[in-house]
């Protein structure tokens, strides 16, 4: 499908209307429930995995570990510690992009199906796998939640390791980012450096803004030693800061079921923010005897629809997966009225998982530019990846709010690639 930015703001007030007053767009929910879906011959579910693109390289070791008679949530773990333990991953665990500060900050939980038991941990320093640590609560304690330095402390007590999250690449990108802001606070060159001159008179075109914007920043991405092949990622990242994080659900053969999520948070956050992704019912929520669901994106507007919670419960009223995805995304649309200059800042993506093995992976836009799609991964015996269904056509453009890069620079430049 072919889109410019020009003009999907129209057509996407034509789907919002659609969608955000209440009647349903036309889904391929029903219809999708085609053969992969189904239960097995046997009336058992087909063990299923399904997780956020990041999770790709994991979940055919997880897949064999649930074959084998691996717990549900344990599987979950195998596929999102991969990326909690990759230190070129920047959107969680080690080298998770950090807070304002430079101090990398994590959020997770997770559902126990069988036992139905849940545990999440908010705005860790220093313990890479969250994930596991949101298992510890439930499994060491009698709560649910732990925050902050109480969350640290308690993952030492049972075995988890400090250690610096901030590796040297993510460290680079946030100064890039402190510098690239440095024109409303002192960081970056003062007017002593032989290399500072006033800030350029705003009259150019707007293709050429960005095109110097964007040089300037792949120049001092340079100059902080980032490596060639990682600036224009660098610069993306400092523009449009992500939102980073893995969800994972998962069905084994008996019906039981867990769900998993974890996240370094929206880049450069404030210290102590937490989004959805530590929110039981927003960035997780698992009943077996309905399913599963789980969300990236825009944590603030995701708490404020239970994004995971309203799907399920969606589904224990009769929605297929993709319906019931598609309604949360509705209630997002809804909170802005339908208001396109607004909803363009905001992303999400679900990931959702029935009792039976029938699943959908949905979102709020196509994705971050054309050629670009939000994408999901299932394994149900066979490994794949698959596009999100969009609830709007058209991409969003990450906050903060800049002037969208007109479409022939996107086209003819690295940029977003
Ligand atoms: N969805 C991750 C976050 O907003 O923190």
């Amino acid at each position: 499908m072919t889109f410019s930015r020009r003009d999907f703001v129209k057509t996407s007030v034509l789907g919002a209307v659609a969608g955000v007053g209440g009647s349903a767009l036309p889904t391929k929910a029903d219809a999708d429930d085609g053969p992969q879906n189904q239960p097995s011959r046997s009336g058992a579910p087909k063990p299923t995995i399904i997780c956020a693109h990041n999770g790709y390289a994991y979940v055919e070791a997880a897949y064999a570990f649930l074959k084998s008679g691996g717990d549900t949530l344990d599987t979950g773990i195998r596929v999102v510690k991969g990326p909690e333990d990759d230190p070129n991953d920047d959107s969680v665990g080690l080298g998770g992009l950090p807070n304002e500060e430079g101090v990398v900050e994590l959020d997770a939980c997770c559902m126990h199906g069988p036992t139905r038991r849940a545990g999440a941990v908010g705005g860790v320093r220093d313990i890479k796998n969250v994930s596991m640590v949101s298992k510890a609560v439930f499994e060491h304690t009698g709560h649910v939640m732990l925050v902050g330095e109480g969350a640290e402390r308690f993952a030492v007590a049972v075995g988890f390791p400090r250690e610096n999250l901030l590796t040297d690449r993510s460290r680079k990108i946030w100064l890039l980012w402190k510098e690239f802001n440095s024109d409303r606070d002192w960081w970056g060159p003062g007017i002593a450096d032989p290399h500072w001159h006033p800030p350029a008179e705003q009259s150019k075109p707007q293709a050429e803004l960005w095109r110097d914007r964007i040089e300037h920043l792949r120049q001092r991405a340079a100059d902080l030693g980032i490596e060639p092949d990682f600036q224009m990622a660098a610069v993306q990242r400092v523009l449009f800061p992500p939102t980073g994080t893995i969800h994972c659900s998962v069905l084994n053969e008996k019906g039981e079921m867990s769900g998993i999520t974890t996240t370094s948070g929206l880049a450069f956050k404030l210290p102590g923010r937490v989004g959805d992704s530590p929110i039981i019912a927003a960035g997780c929520y698992t009943d077996q005897d309905v399913g599963s669901a789980g969300a990236t994106g825009s944590g603030e507007e995701n708490i404020k629809v239970a994004g995971a919670h309203t799907i399920v419960e969606n589904m224990r009223h009769g929605m297929a997966p993709q319906e019931a995805g598609m309604d949360a995304l509705k209630r997002i649309a809804r909170n802005y009225n339908g208001d396109m200059t607004k909803l363009r800042y905001v992303d999400m993506t679900y990931y959702v998982l029935r009792k039976d093995g029938a699943y959908a992976g949905v979102s709020l836009w196509e994705g971050y530019s054309e050629g670009h799609p939000h994408t999901f991964v299932v394994h149900d015996g066979t490994l794949r990846s698959e596009v999100a269904t969009p609830l709007l056509k058209g991409y969003s453009q990450e906050w903060p709010p800049f002037p969208p890069i007109p479409e022939d620079l996107k086209k003819n430049s690295e940029y977003l690639k």
